[in-house]
């Protein structure tokens, strides 16, 4: 189960451009880093969130607690800025947010961050499962915390669902931009994470996430395939891209040992 809290503050933009995502208050006294539903990124990149999050969680990556957030009409109705109030207006109803991790910096090679082996490769087969491209070194979406290393940003995991029916071809795919991922050059026990990620994956574990995306986030996505249709279609992504996993497995492998 997720846990729900209601918006109770708008508190600061993180940034410029991108999905605005904010720093929020909730009812819990809490303070959250939201995604927005009325982001331009649109309702699919808080399902892949709240999915491939999900499953970092059950990984055994820290990614921070995912909470789904209310949001009431009265929160962006004194904001000053106009495209605050229009982003959280167009938000209404259920989002998604994240723990905030305050005094977090974002893990940067360049100032000689290092990763555990263990970790890096676990981070790695993530991702390739995943099929997340967001963990360059340009922008690694990875935050140090009290040195360790807390995997943010899901939201760009699981293209397929951009285009429905390519869910087919993509199951299978070796995922070659899995090279450009930061932390592959610490990534030198794939096949040990491999092996830890297929007993902690397991079926039940699977279906239990997909049944976390809220129906309302599934009916709000434009086509015409249906609610339980689009569960069973992740399940089944998820399922099967286990299932062969060693075509990802293999691609990652072998971009780790070109690197050294
Ligand atoms: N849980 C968190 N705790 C602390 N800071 C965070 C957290 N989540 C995000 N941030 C900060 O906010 C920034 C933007 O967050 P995030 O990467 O999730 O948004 P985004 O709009 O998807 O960004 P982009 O697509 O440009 O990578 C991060 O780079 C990080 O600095
Ligand atoms: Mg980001």
């Amino acid at each position: 189960m997720l846990r729900t809290v209601r918006a109770t503050r708008y508190v600061v933009p993180l940034r410029e451009g991108g999905s605005l995502p904010a720093i929020v208050e909730a009812d819990d006294l809490g303070l959250y880093v939201v995604k927005f539903r009325g982001a331009g990124q649109g309702i699919l990149a808080l399902i892949a969130e709240l999915l491939a999050g999900d499953i970092g969680r059950a990984l055994g990556l820290r990614v921070p607690e995912i909470v789904l957030m209310e949001i009431g009409a009265a929160l962006g109705r004194n904001e000053p800025d106009y495209e605050i109030r229009q982003l959280l207006q167009a938000s209404t109803g259920v989002n998604l947010a994240l723990d905030y991790l305050p005094g977090s910096t974002m893990f940067d090679p360049a100032a000689r961050d290092a990763a555990p082996a263990d970790e890096a490769s676990m981070m790695v087969w993530f991702d390739a499962y995943t099929q997340n491209i967001d963990r360059t070194p340009r922008n690694a979406n990875l935050l140090v915390w009290h040195r360790d290393l807390y995997p943010i940003d899901q939201g760009a995991a699981l293209f397929f669902h951009h285009d429905w029916p390519s869910r087919e071809k993509k199951i299978a795919s070796p995922f070659a931009e899995i090279e450009q991922h930061v932390l592959l050059p610490w990534a030198k026990e794939i096949a040990a994470a491999a092996q830890i990620a297929h007993e902690r994956l397991t079926e039940p574990v699977l279906r239990r996430i997909v049944e976390l995306v809220p129906d309302e986030w599934l009916e709000a996505i434009p086509g015409d395939v249906g609610v339980p249709e689009r569960r069973a279609g992740y399940l089944d992504f998820f399922v099967r891209r286990l299932d062969g996993s060693a075509v990802f497995e293999e691609e990652a492998i072998r971009a780790q040992s070109r690197l050294v």
